[in-house]
């Protein structure tokens, strides 16, 4: 073999192993689309509230795209802004969100995340079949008639859909129910976080976390010892780590030094921002303790929504045309729900570090106060959730 054949095939080899590692710049650009209004919509929620937050964007961007193609005129393209879709055509978004959702929701993440989107309209509209086929196939979604003149009927319909979307993670999804409602979305996820390598709960132990100035939470802190990837944002002053996951997936953690207000981090999150986070991440020897928590958290999210221009799919005169012959249907509502377990589970049994002997003790970060965190689907850096923890032994 001649010396420039074998550098060719050297060469072969290296773009080979490059392409596998990137992502099609359209899904690219859409994953990171979908990480700008991720941070939007956290940002429109937490800042309502000081409890724990907890959202999947991913899937709630699955479920407003879904209805793009049930919305026409200037409720379509105000749906498009409000979801940083602006400038994509979308005829052509529904293939792009189903390539999209293949990518993600693929290997041992479709095990350990169980999730969906349903649109429920009165039993009295009429879906075009072709916008259910479009739910279907391109989105994964449902669409489910239902009648809301009979409450606990139609209660039972959209919380037996949700134990069957999530495993039966969660149960509930409404509760009461307006007779005259038209049309409802439905989101919801359920999610197994698999760290790898995980946590050895032999060595977890009751510790401190301050919630505010004045409460002090008893926890279970977890501890691990080995090299992970940190960054430090300068500007914001917080820390973030990298916790990565046995299913292709990541949990970033991002706490604000102490005496900095999380508020003041979270006004800054953007898709740029986490991007820029993941891409300053380095790998250096650690002592990480993060507490185990549990979080179920359930929204209503048309105020939320209006805070990111996206209105007039709520108003009597939007324009919802394939579902329902008459003028004036409007959606109702929008109810999402998310429930995690951060613990010291894994599907591994050789798993379980802890200790590992370092020759020089490392720093020791403490994960002892309130923190947000963005899990993300590593290879298009898809963001999944995004949540805030203030309290670790609430839900
Ligand atoms: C909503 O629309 C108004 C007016 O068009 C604009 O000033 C504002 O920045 C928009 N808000 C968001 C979150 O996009
Ligand atoms: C967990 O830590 C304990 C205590 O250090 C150790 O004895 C045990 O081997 C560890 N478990 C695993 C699976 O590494």
């Amino acid at each position: 073999m001649t010396r420039s054949t074998l550098l060719s095939l050297v060469g072969l080899v290296l773009v080979s192993l490059a392409s596998s590692q990137t992502v099609d710049p359209s899904l690219q650009d859409l994953a990171n689309r979908n990480a700008d209004f991720a941070a939007r919509l956290y940002r429109s929620v937490s800042s309502r509230t000081d409890d724990n937050v907890f959202l999947c964007p991913f899937t709630l961007a699955t479920g407003l795209s879904a209805l793009l193609g049930a919305t026409s005129g200037s409720t379509q393209d105000q749906l498009l802004r409000g979801l940083s879709l602006n400038g994509l055509d979308p005829q052509s978004l529904p293939e792009l969100v189903q390539s999209l959702r293949n990518l993600v929701l693929q290997g041992s993440l479709s095990m350990n995340l169980m999730q969906g989107m349903a649109v429920f309209p009165a039993q009295s509209l009429k879906v075009s079949p072709s916008y259910l086929e479009q739910v279907q196939t391109n989105f994964g979604g449902n669409s489910l008639s239902v009648d809301y003149t009979v409450p606990q009927e139609a209660t039972d319909t959209i919380n037996r859909w949700v134990q069957d979307n999530t495993g039966d993670q969660i149960q509930e999804l409404v509760t009461s129910l307006d007779p005259q409602t038209q049309l409802l979305l439905a989101t919801a996820a359920s999610y197994q976080i698999r760290f790898s390598p995980s946590f050895n709960a032999s060595l977890t132990q009751d510790e401190r976390f301050y919630v505010d100035k004045y409460h002090v939470a008893i926890v279970p802190m977890m501890f691990q010892a080995d090299k992970f990837f940190l960054a430090y944002d300068r500007a914001l002053k917080a820390g973030v780590l990298k916790l990565p996951m046995n299913d292709g997936a990541a949990m970033l953690v991002v706490l604000p030094d102490e005496g900095i207000d999380i508020t003041a981090v979270e006004e800054e999150v953007n898709g740029e921002k986490i991007r820029a986070w993941i891409r300053q991440l380095k790998k250096t020897k650690l002592e990480v303790q993060l507490p185990r928590f549990l979080l179920e958290r359930s929204y209503t999210l048309r105020d939320a929504l209006r805070i990111l221009n996206i209105t007039q799919v709520f108003q009597d005169d939007a324009d919802i045309i394939n579902i329902g012959e008459t003028t004036g249907l409007k959606l109702t509502q929008v109810y999402h729900k998310s429930v995690m377990t951060v613990d010291e589970s894994t599907d591994d049994i050789t798993a379980g570090g802890g200790v590992n002997a370092f020759s020089t003790l490392p720093p020791r970060l403490t994960i002892n106060r309130p923190f947000l965190f963005v899990i993300y689907q590593q290879t298009s850096s898809s963001v999944l959730f995004m949540g805030r923890v203030t309290d670790p032994t609430k839900k």
